[in-house]
This record gives C-alpha cells, structure tokens and sequence, in this order.
C-alpha cells in the first residue's frame, strides 16, 4: 500500500457496511492511513470481528458495530457507541448498499422499500447524525481543515438507467441528489460531502457478472480500461476524499468506473 500512514492521523472514520467487499477495503485503507475506524456491519458480525482483529494486529484501532442503517434507533445507537469509544467522529463513509432486482412488473414493494431503506435512508441517517458530530465539534486545526467529510457511495446507476434494477438505481440517482443538497448547505461550516460512484467493481453483490470467462468477457465490452474493477481502485479514491488533500473538493461524484460512463457502445455505433 503506498497511501501515506499518517494522511489521516488522529482522525475516527465510521464505514457503513464494511465487513465485506467496497466497504471492507475502504475501512482497512482508512486504518492503514491512521484512522480509527468503526467497522458497522449488518449480519456478518464473525467477519466484521475479524478486519477489527487485523487492523488492530497492524497497530490500528478499531472496533465493530452491528447495525441496520435503515432503522433510525439503530443508526443512533451506532454513532453514541462511536462516540463514547473514540470520542469524536471526522469521516463518514456511506457505503451499506445492497441490490434485490427483479423485471420491473414483477417487483414487489417490499424489495423496493427495502433498497430505497438501506441505499437511500440509510445514508441520509448516517449524514445526519454524522452531521451533528462536526457541527458539534467544529475544526480542529491540528486534525483536518474541515469540520467532517462525508463519502456516499452511490454508483454508475446514478447515471446510466438500469432495466431489471429500478429500485437500486433509483436510490443511486437520489443519492447524488442527496449528496448535493447536503454539501451546498453545510459547505460554510467546513463540511465537505462527495461521492464515490464505482463502476463493475469485484465483490459479491455483482459475483455472477465476472465470476465466469464468458460472463467477464460480457461485461468488459461495457467498460473501456478493459479490465473489471477492484476494491482497491475504490478505497484510494476514499482516501483522498476523506483527507485534505482533496480540501478544495465539494459535492462531486467521483467516478472510478474504468470508463463505463463513456457509454463505450458508442465507439462504434450511434
Ligand atoms: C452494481 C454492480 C454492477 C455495477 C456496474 C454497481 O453499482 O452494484 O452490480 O456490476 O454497478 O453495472
């Protein structure tokens, strides 16, 4: 890893959903860069437990809460247990997300409550209390320039349409909505809120995507740096985002999609 170890020194992060996947490799970035970090997971509590061992192996801090980030008491359970562990919080990253499709006729409204919950609600409870925290602490100099960053993963599906996945990529779209709206209100009091929207990135949630060679070769015709992304492509661009390197930054999606949103279909065609 050649992140600096001490970009975010003295700083607490908190990575919704990060016993697995984006959210996991954004959390151990995070630790390697100097952050205390909250590892939330939902149901995987033994794997959660696990990163918090390894990061605490590598002389990092850590600690796991469980939580369902679409439930307003939960989510405010996590962050007082946050606070009463490392005392403050600097970084969010929104990150818990999760994909139930289906042809549009036949979606039930319990999978599009569930993922407009967990993608959408889950990240505006998450900023709000989050929120609360910077408000309540302001800068301190010797940390970071800003009072809180906030990182939304949204996705590609903010802005490609996505047939069979209209709940998920509605959250998307209202994700950077959301995102927006949050970083133009609270930008005079030093709160900078991004997001990351990754492209086919390597994890569970997309496993049938890429996991066989005629699938892969499918999906790499949708993406022009020709190779399917990893979750380390994502937890470097977090990194900065999180930290004052990227202090001048404010409200923006950052795409690291290897070039999906070229709409690479129009190389040829059109
Ligand atoms: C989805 C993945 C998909 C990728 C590109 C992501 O937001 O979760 O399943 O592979 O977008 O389509």
């Amino acid at each position: 890893m050649s992140i600096s170890s001490d970009l975010l020194e003295g700083q607490v992060a908190l990575v919704t959903g990060s016993s697995s996947g984006i959210g996991e490799s954004v959390a151990r970035y995070l630790a390697s860069s100097g952050a205390a970090v909250v590892i939330n997971y939902h149901s995987e509590k033994d794997e959660a437990h696990k990163i918090v061992e390894d990061i605490k192996s590598n002389g990092g801090k850590a600690i796991a809460i469980g939580a369902d980030v679409s439930k307003e008491d939960q989510v405010k359970a996590m962050f007082e247990q946050t606070l009463q562990t490392f005392g403050t919080l600097h970084i969010l990253v929104n990150n818990a997300g999760l994909q139930k499709d289906s042809a549009f006729v036949d979606m039930s409204l319990d999978h599009w409550n569930m993922v407009i919950g967990i993608n959408l609600t889950g990240q505006f409870l998450c900023a709000r209390e989050a929120a609360k925290e910077f408000l309540r602490r302001g800068i301190e100099p010797n940390i970071s320039k800003a009072a809180g960053k906030i990182i939304c993963m949204s996705s590609v599906h903010q802005v490609i349409p996505w047939a069979g996945h209209v709940n998920y990529a509605t959250s998307k779209g209202g994700i950077d909505m959301m995102m927006r709206s949050i970083a133009q209100e609270l930008a005079p009091q030093k709160i900078r809120v991004n997001s990351i929207a990754p492209g086919a990135i390597k994890t569970p949630i997309n496993k049938s995507a890429w996991d066989t060679p005629e699938a892969e070769a499918d999906l790499l015709k949708l993406i022009p740096s020709g190779r399917v992304g990893e979750v380390d492509d994502i937890a470097k661009a977090a990194v900065w985002l999180a930290s004052d390197e990227s202090d001048y930054v404010n409200g923006i999606t950052l795409f690291v999609d290897g070039g999906m949103t070229l709409y690479p279909g129009f190389r040829t065609g059109g």
